[in-house]
């Protein structure tokens, strides 16, 4: 059994004054909208890995065919001591890059999810000898300071998660990565490719309704954190495709006309029968744009892989 530390950097009374922050200004924005980080309670995150189970959701899949097929050209190229994880999740396909990196020193794995950390955290501590496992609580979002580990690092940001900040967070989370990289150091980035309206859409509105339960799973938290009456049946789960953004968008449409009191924000408020909140989008890269992005941050795309449908990729980029 490998040590498993696990650190909140957020204190439990920051993370709740960011949420009771994002639900005022959200639910009282037109149109109304709410930040994914908060889909992620444990229920959420169980929801989501049965997400990533589904047929229609073929991001994990094709993901994970690039990793089996590439980790060791990523270790080849940066053979890091610290591997850092940024929304690990379940830190299910990062086995293929713990497995390559043979002189790995210590993992980070980096999440709001307490859940998610403590299960995928201990048994990899408990899989792997050796390996020391520190888990941070964090907001990727909120300015990351890394424990002081042996370099070289490669942060690996997977699961096309970037996908879900805005482009203006985009261009500061980059930003913030590029400061945390030593000359030595690599970013590994996965993105979800423009593709298919049809694919698209079928992998957010499933038939089996996980993602709208995941969907709605942001109304239950938001109920339980702050004492809201959101009935989940009074609204449908929506995706769409932005063209123009070349984004999925997630939506909560209400059934009726409603209003709902939030008790903790002394709030109430009104959703037009068929008004929609906005819950997530999802963007989808092409290639020029990601090395545009990354450029912009000062980070230099060095590789890129895609699966061999060409559905999603993972780049390798470096600080200038
Ligand atoms: C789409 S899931 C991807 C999980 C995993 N990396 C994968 O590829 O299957 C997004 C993950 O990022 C985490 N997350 C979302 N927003 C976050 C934030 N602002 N800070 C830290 N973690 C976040 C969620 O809890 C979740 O585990």
């Amino acid at each position: 059994m490998s040590p498993f530390h696990i650190t909140r950097t957020l204190p439990e009374d920051a993370m709740a004054a960011a949420l009771r922050a994002d639900v005022r200004h959200g639910l009282t924005a037109d149109p109304k909208t709410l930040p994914p980080k908060w889909f992620y309670d444990a229920h959420g995150s169980d929801l989501f890995e049965r997400i990533t189970e589904l047929p229609e959701y073929y991001p994990t899949r094709a993901e994970r065919e690039i990793l089996a097929d590439r980790a060791h050209e990523i270790a080849a190229a940066l053979p890091a001591r610290t591997l850092v994880e940024l929304g690990s999740g379940s830190s299910e396909k990062t086995r293929y890059l713990l497995d390559a990196l043979t002189d790995l020193h210590t993992y980070v794995p980096v999440d709001v999810s307490e859940s998610a950390l403590e299960q995928a955290g201990r048994s990899l501590a408990a899989e792997r000898p050796g390996l020391d496992v520190h888990a941070l609580i964090a907001d990727f979002t909120a300015g990351l300071t890394l424990p002081d580990t042996p370099g070289p690092r490669l942060l690996a940001f997977l699961g096309g998660t970037i996908g879900n900040l805005l482009p203006d967070e985009r261009a500061r989370f980059l930003t913030g990565l590029r400061a945390l990289l030593a000359p030595g150091d690599a970013l590994l980035l996965g993105t979800d490719l423009v593709k298919d309206e049809a694919v698209l859409v079928r992998a957010y509105d499933d038939a089996a309704g996980v993602t709208a339960a995941f969907d709605k799973n942001v109304l239950s938290v938001v109920n339980r954190e702050l004492g809201a009456d959101f009935d989940p049946d009074a609204f449908d789960h929506v995706a769409l495709w932005n063209a123009d953004h070349e984004w999925i968008e997630m939506r909560l449409r209400s059934l009726t006309a409603q209003t709902v009191k939030v008790p903790a924000l002394d709030l109430a408020v009104d959703f037009a029968a068929g008004e929609e909140l906005r819950t997530e989008v999802s963007a989808k890269f092409r290639r020029e744009g990601v090395t545009g992005e990354l450029a912009a941050a000062g980070l230099d795309l060095t590789r890129w892989w895609t699966d061999g449908e060409g559905r999603f990729a993972l780049s390798l980029s470096v600080a200038r």
